[in-house]
């Protein structure tokens, strides 16, 4: 795993190194306070170890835990959890069970519960997944929970998301046309082949889990990477929306940090919560480029 930790931590990692050669009280208070909390927590693990071993109906989670703000906690740890297991129960149920139950502070997000905001896209059992869409019971035990790699962690399961914003952003995510039907409440028609060919592109939620499974987006942080390629596809070949404008997108897309970054490597393709054939649109958006190149010539 690659969990990003903000270089803060490193800055209060050496003040504390440095300042452990001559502790003051503050420090030495710090520190006990620190011992407690960790002294409770690890009682209240053992509790629940012990409740959960009574009781054979219960999973265990194992849920990264960071909080740059709170004393304590700036040390990145795993907390343990068990959680009476339900048929249907999903990996966001489960965390809300201990949020809800155990520890009030266990941070994450979401919000549609059903696979359409893309709210909470995590790292689970190794893998890039959706907390809503991913059953408990497919789940080898003990669960590892972990914030998407390759991204900035803000806190618990929470990351910055503002880089993939900026890419999605870059490719001018939004339908742009210079023919608009005659009547002013007219519909902008297009043919039902076309919207077949792009109706996968569309179904994108802007999870961002192909980001994080994606090798070449961790070594070239200005690579476009492949959720805004698809969406760039997704206008690119919309018939609606004319030459120039298909011609400008293809500029943004070949671009140094574009399209021709993918080495096909499939990991996008592979995490998508939304089938989306990100590879196959890539490399779609290739060959535009190539064609469009040669008409040139
Ligand atoms: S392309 Fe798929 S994995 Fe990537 S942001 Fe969109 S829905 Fe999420
Ligand atoms: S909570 Fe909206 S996608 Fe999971």
């Amino acid at each position: 795993m690659s969990t990003q930790i903000p270089k803060q931590t490193e800055k209060a990692e050496e003040t504390a190194e440095t300042e452990t050669e001559a502790p003051s009280k503050g420090d030495e208070r710090r520190a006990e306070k620190r011992r407690r909390a960790d002294e409770r927590r690890r009682q209240r693990e053992a509790e629940e170890a012990e409740k959960a071993a009574a009781d054979e109906n219960t999973v265990e989670l194992r849920v990264f835990r960071y909080d740059p703000d709170v004393e304590g906690k700036q040390e990145p740890r795993f907390d343990t959890f068990h959680v009476p297991f339900e048929k249907g129960m999903t990996v966001l149920d489960a965390l809300m069970y201990a949020r809800d139950t155990y520890d009030s502070s266990l941070t994450f997000r979401h919000s549609c519960r059903q696979a359409v905001c893309g709210s909470d896209a995590m790292f689970v059992n190794g893998g890039q997944k959706l907390a809503c869409k991913t059953q408990i019971g497919e789940l080898e035990e003990p669960i590892r929970v972990e914030p998407l790699p390759h991204a900035e962690v803000t806190k618990d399961l929470v990351v910055d998301m503002e880089h993939f914003y900026d890419q999605m952003e870059a490719v001018e995510p939004y339908f742009q046309t210079n023919e608009y039907p005659e009547g002013e409440l007219e519909e902008q028609r297009q043919t039902r082949e076309n919207r077949e060919k792009i109706k996968m592109s569309t179904r994108c939620i802007w999870c961002s889990a192909c980001m994080s499974s994606c090798n070449i987006a961790a070594g070239d942080n200005e690579y476009l990477g492949p959720a805004a390629i698809n969406k760039a596809y997704r206008f690119a070949m919309d018939e609606r929306e004319g030459e120039d404008i298909k011609q400008k997108r293809l500029e943004i897309i070949e671009q140094e940090h574009g399209v021709w970054r993918c080495q096909t490597q499939f990991s996008c393709t592979e995490v998508c919560p939304k089938d989306i054939p990100l590879t196959e649109h890539i490399q779609e958006l290739k060959r535009e480029a190539v064609k469009n190149n040669l008409k040139f010539w």
